[in-house]
């Protein structure tokens, strides 16, 4: 009777050692998953003290949501962006004053493609939430630019001509870059 006792006992504090050995090691297991994963999607986990996610930051909210690939630029798809920015934008932007809006000959110069892209799709949330278009905004007396309804083609083409006239004033002032 005392011999089946103590046994129990033993089983008992066995079975008690081996479930904390087991809680440990998922412990341990949890906390080294827990240390990878920012790392591992590090551009996307990371925000800055205005929330934004590093890509927003750069890029701005809208349909592009990864950096652009751009090839060779293409001077017929930027003629026909010229043609759109002439019906669609000169009403508010010049390309070298103040107009309505900021001047746009060098603005490649002030935010990346990509963001371009996405003020030109997107210009409400932009103006709502990124902190370089809410500070035009402000700039420009809080006249807000409209959507205008621009499909990503024509986007695309508005872009070739801007990346013709980046391209230009690089080549006209070299440190520009
Ligand atoms: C109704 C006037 C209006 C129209 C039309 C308009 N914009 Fe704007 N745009 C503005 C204003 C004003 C700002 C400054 C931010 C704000 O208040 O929205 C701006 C900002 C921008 C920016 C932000 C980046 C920067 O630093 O300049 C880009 C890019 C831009 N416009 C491109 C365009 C393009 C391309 C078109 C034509 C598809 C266009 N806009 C049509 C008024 C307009």
């Amino acid at each position: 009777m005392k011999n089946v006792l103590s046994k129990n006992i033993y089983n008992r504090i066995f079975f008690a050692g081996v479930t904390i050995l087991i809680l440990l090691m998922i412990a341990a297991c949890g906390n080294d998953s827990d240390k990878e994963k920012p790392e591992e999607f590090s551009g996307e986990k990371k925000t800055n003290v205005s929330g934004l996610s590093e890509f927003e930051l750069k890029h701005g909210f809208g349909p592009i949501k990864k950096e652009l690939k751009l090839g060779p630029i293409d001077k017929t798809v930027a003629a026909n962006g010229e043609k759109i920015f002439e019906s669609k934008c000169a009403t508010c932007h010049k390309l070298d004053e103040k107009y309505t809006g900021p001047a746009q000959r060098d603005v490649l110069q002030r935010v990346s493609p990509e963001f371009f892209m996405n003020m030109v799709l997107n210009p409400d949330e932009n103006i709502e939430k990124h902190p370089h278009a809410k500070e035009m905004l402000i700039k420009y007396n809080m006249q807000k630019m409209t959507n205008q309804n621009i499909n990503v083609k024509d986007a695309l083409a508005l872009l070739e001509y801007f990346r013709v006239l980046d391209e230009e004033l690089k080549q006209q002032n070299p440190t520009n870059k």
